[in-house]
């Protein structure tokens, strides 16, 4: 865990753009963003690397915007990942606690979560985070810190989140090829659940949806832990594809008309009339564009949520979180989406912005940048026993990193 104060950074390779910010917790627990930098991102679909070259030039294009932006010189980073290779299984561990006047300490819990993490996972298979849901001591269950109670037996209940070795193996080259250290490797949703959420919302029950380019991820939270998430394979990239394909322009150009015009409630085209489409070239009326616009996106956008409450719903969470729902990410910017999403979901639904920081407010309040930022709160809180992956840390510098430093000085002069 950084120290109080200690700047560090964050990059979230997403499908559409690459963030690296940079922050620090200061002493009065508040994340002060410092700078950061933003490059369009290629060799990335749905979480995964596919181009190691391309998504290497991005992922260096936004460290260095990051470096010029702050005037300080990147050596290493938090890295977030997601995929749909991302899974979770709950473990249970169980020791005898024994020292002579039976009280846990602190090595007994080392113990117990040292042999919680021998899970038989195949070598295809690595961990990314274990997460102590509760410790349960003599059948008490909902114990947060047992050190120093008296008990023959400790017990603990975690949440095993583990992906596909191979396809973070990519993730970790890329940067390593960008020449940047990686200090730790953390799930995109238990960032973008770190970043948007309130802590009365973790401890009532509350669900995330972070919804990207490529992928929507999703966590629920209960008892102030995240209890289980989900990466889907799709997000808004899906609708611009969509929408390129229904009124028969270029993707660039349906991108930009889902941004300005597109609304998932036809009421809202009609009366303000709003949606300008001169630059199409087929001859339709705009009546006809209105129409047609607005059933892809409300069908493919409800479409989504659908298939997200109905894997949640299958994992039994749908009662157990009276917060509702939170949106973030791009796709939460799209028009209408609240009201559709309370509909679909039948709770409350509210848009999550990065909350409790501190810092230039295009990255600070705004949900595209809910991963990057939760990257530099969820760093900075790293627990003890968090038992956090701690392989694949510190690449060697190399000419290129010397040649970034060197810049850097320049910079600074
Ligand atoms: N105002 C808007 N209305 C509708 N969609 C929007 C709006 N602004 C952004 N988006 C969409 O949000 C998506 C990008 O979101 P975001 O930046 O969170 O994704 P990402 O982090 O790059 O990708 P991912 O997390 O899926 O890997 C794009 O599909 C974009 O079109
Ligand atoms: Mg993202």
């Amino acid at each position: 865990m950084p120290a109080k104060d200690e700047y560090i950074a964050a990059i979230d390779i997403g499908t559409t753009k690459v963030v690296t910010i940079i922050g620090r917790m200061n002493k009065k627990n508040l994340l002060e963003i410092k700078g950061y930098g933003i490059s369009d991102c290629r060799g990335i679909k749905k979480g995964i690397v596919i181009d190691i070259g391309e998504a290497t030039k991005s992922i260096l294009n936004s460290v260095e915007a990051a470096e010029k932006n702050t005037k300080m010189f990147i050596d290493s980073a938090y890295i977030g990942v997601t995929g749909k290779h991302i899974s979770v299984v709950n473990n249970w561990s169980e020791i005898t606690v024994n020292s002579p006047n039976k009280i846990i300490r602190k090595s007994d819990l080392d113990r117990l979560l040292a042999n919680a993490n021998k899970l038989n996972l195949t070598s295809q298979h690595e961990i990314l985070h274990t997460l102590i849901k509760q410790f349960v001591v003599d059948d008490e269950k909902g114990i947060t810190d047992p050190v120093g109670l008296a008990t023959e037996k400790l017990a603990v209940e975690l949440l095993v989140i583990y992906g596909s070795s191979t396809l973070i193996k990519n993730t970790v080259n890329s940067i390593r090829s960008a020449n940047v250290q990686i200090e730790d490797i953390i799930l995109e949703a238990l960032a973008s659940g770190e970043a948007v959420l309130t802590p009365e919302e973790k401890e009532s029950g509350v669900i995330m949806l972070d919804i990207g380019g490529g992928t929507t991820d999703v966590a629920v939270y209960k008892d102030k832990k995240m209890i289980f998430t989900y990466c889907l394979p799709v997000g808004g990239d899906l609708i611009s594809n969509d929408i390129s394909i229904g009124l028969n322009i270029p993707f660039a150009k349906a991108e930009e008309i889902k941004r300005k015009f597109a609304n998932v409630d036809y009421n809202f085209y009609e009366s303000l009339n709003r949606v300008n489409m001169s630059d199409i070239k087929i001859d339709r009326n705009k009546a006809t564009l209105n129409i047609r616009l607005y059933s892809i996106v409300n069908s493919r956008v409800k479409e989504l949520l659908k298939l997200i409450k109905e894997k949640i719903e299958s994992y039994g969470f749908m009662y157990s979180v009276p917060c509702g729902v939170v949106l973030t990410g791009g796709v939460s910017q799209m028009k209408g989406i609240t009201n559709m999403a309370a509909s679909v979901f039948n709770l409350p639904v509210r848009i999550g912005v990065p909350n409790e920081v501190d810092g230039p407010s295009e990255v600070a309040a705004n949900p595209i940048h809910a991963t990057g930022v939760g990257l530099l709160k969820y760093a900075s809180q790293l627990q003890d026993y968090a038992l956090d992956r701690t392989e694949d840390k510190k690449s060697n510098g190399s000419l290129l990193s010397r040649f970034r430093e060197f810049i850097y000085k320049i910079l600074k002069n």
